[in-house]
């Protein structure tokens, strides 16, 4: 069991990026290290937090600042964001395993909603390390007022950037599975996605088809405790041995195709 390094690091910026989205970011601390695909358990006792640690991935690491991109979809992720800068968070991680880097001349990432948010990181890694590979996002909100700006982000980290809605309001109407044609099938990519489990299960559904045998998603489930005890996080497993498996500490990434969808 890897129950991560317990840090109470103050907040250093708080940036609001599109409707109910926005970035908390911290100061890394000597020592700090993680890797794309990893997630903490954070909450803030010292303020009176009203609920125990709650789950997200490392958004992106850069310099020596570090984030997490939120989406405030109930009582801890809107808290968060009232909290004043200075406010002390207490951080638990690195927790989980992260995404694997397999040398391709291809990354395709796509992205569900918040299921943006580990991609910043794993671009600036894989940029780093595979300096000639393409790096993909192809990325699906509900409506334009949803979707994150990338900014820098979009060519400095993503190669290419294809936007879906489901109301057409931005970019392609439709969802990020409608909008895999180009690449479906190309033996060089590596795959890695993130969002809603019917986004998932379609995702994962197409890409079996198509023959891709290089693919990550990471889950989402529900966490208490996010190192193995509280058993709240179970993920059904397709071969049925085990049964199920602790998305805490066998993923969050996980091969798809050894989830029972
Ligand atoms: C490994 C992991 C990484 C995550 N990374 C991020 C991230 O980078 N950014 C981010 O904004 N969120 C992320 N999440 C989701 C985030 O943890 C949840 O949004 C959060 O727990 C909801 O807490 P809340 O108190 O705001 O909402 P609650 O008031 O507890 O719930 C609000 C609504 O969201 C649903 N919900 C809550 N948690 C989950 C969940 N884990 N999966 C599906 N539905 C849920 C509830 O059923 C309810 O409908 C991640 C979750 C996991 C498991
Ligand atoms: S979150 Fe507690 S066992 Fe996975």
């Amino acid at each position: 069991m890897n129950p991560g390094a317990v840090r109470t690091l103050p907040l250093v910026e708080v940036e609001d990026v599109s409707k109910g989205t926005y970035w908390l970011r911290f100061h890394a601390p000597a020592g700090f290290a993680c890797d794309p695909g990893h997630f903490f358990m954070l909450s803030s006792p010292e303020n009176g937090a009203p609920f125990l640690g709650r789950p997200l991935s490392i958004g992106d690491v850069h310099g020596e600042r570090f984030g997490f991109l939120v989406r405030a979809l109930g009582g801890a992720t809107a808290w968060f964001r009232t909290l004043p800068v200075g406010s002390p968070i207490r951080l638990v991680g690195p927790l989980g395993r992260p995404f694997l880097q397999p040398e391709r001349s291809v990354h395709c990432m796509v992205a569900g909603g918040i299921g943006l948010a580990p991609f910043f990181y794993l671009a600036r890694r894989l940029r780093a390390t595979q300096p000639g590979a393409r790096i993909e996002l192809r990325y699906g909100e509900r409506s334009a007022d949803a979707h994150a700006p990338l900014m820098e982000a979009e060519g400095e980290l993503f190669d290419v950037v294809e936007r879906f809605t489901d109301d057409g309001s931005l970019g392609a109407r439709g969802t990020v599975v409608d909008g895999l044609d180009d690449r479906l099938g190309d033996p060089n990519a590596a795959w890695y996605a993130c969002g809603p489990h019917a986004m998932l299960r379609a995702l994962a559904r197409r890409l079996d088809e198509a023959g891709a045998t290089d693919v990550q998603f990471s889950l989402e489930e529900r966490m208490a405790c996010g190192f193995g005890v509280c058993q709240a996080c179970i993920v059904p497993n397709r071969s049925g041995k085990p049964r199920y498996r602790l998305l805490c500490m066998d993923g969050p990434v996980l091969d798809p195709r050894e989830v029972a969808w």
